[in-house]
């Protein structure tokens, strides 16, 4: 729907406002961007690497949470912030989810961000950490944004991002090299058992059967097993009484 004439005569007579302050949404992705970059550069091999883990995690992380707050009746907006910048400190390491709700409690002031939703986007950005968990989390919005963070890096979507990031690092130059990669991330398993929201709990074990199946057909095409004369044991031996 398009704007009104009244509502134009409005914005045409509207005074300029002194400090007026950022879009949130724009600020916070704006964040994350300039993050991502600083923190992709810093570990590649490349000057202009063409690939950003952090950045393409960060983006599945958003979508994922804001599908997920939907379908739960989360807080949008709450998610929404988390979730662009609960990795925005990645490089403080364990420490990241503190220092990621450190910033986002003296940065989010400076938009134009809910000022009342504000602790609660910390407290959601400081409880994300772990890839799985003895204990799960009781606030709708940080079980929310844990199992966003987490269902990214259960399926087909985390080997692409991980493949692609291993290589932006020179860390990847070999088909085994890639394989050993996938066949590394064992915890998986248990990632979707602490799976918090029904949507995502579901989710999570099509991911994980996916990704399972991926890796077999990967390493099935690469050994060439998936190759041969199309007659199994069985039917060959059929075959070989009944010739003789
Ligand atoms: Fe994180
Ligand atoms: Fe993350």
């Amino acid at each position: 729907m398009g704007i009104t004439l009244n509502e134009t005569v409005l914005i045409e007579n509207a005074e300029p406002q002194p400090n007026v302050k950022k879009l949130w949404r724009k600020a916070v992705r704006n964040a994350m961007w300039k993050s991502a970059d600083k923190q992709t550069t810093k570990k590649s091999a490349a000057d202009d690497p063409a690939f950003s883990y952090r950045w393409e995690h960060v983006r599945a992380v958003v979508k994922t949470a804001k599908k997920l707050a939907k379908l739960t009746g989360a807080d949008a907006e709450v998610i929404e912030a988390a979730a662009w910048l609960h990795d925005v400190a990645k490089k403080a390491g364990d420490r990241h989810p503190q220092e990621g709700a450190k910033f986002a409690l003296k940065f989010l002031p400076k938009t134009d961000f809910p000022a009342e939703k504000i602790p609660h986007v910390a407290v959601v950005i400081e409880a994300h950490m772990g890839l799985w968990r003895k204990e799960p989390l009781t606030d709708l919005e940080s079980q929310v944004l844990w199992d966003a963070d987490k269902l990214t890096k259960i399926g087909v979507l985390a080997a692409v991002h991980w493949l692609s990031g291993d290589v932006t690092r020179n860390r990847i130059g070999k088909t085994e090299d890639a394989i050993k990669r996938l066949k590394s991330a064992r915890w998986r398993s248990k990632t979707v058992a602490s799976m918090h929201t029904e949507p995502a709990r579901r989710a999570a074990f099509h991911r994980f059967v996916a990704f399972d199946a991926m890796l077999e057909a990967l390493k099935a095409e690469w050994n060439v097993t998936d190759v041969n004369s199309g007659i199994d044991e069985l039917d060959s031996e059929v075959y070989e009484r009944e010739s003789l």
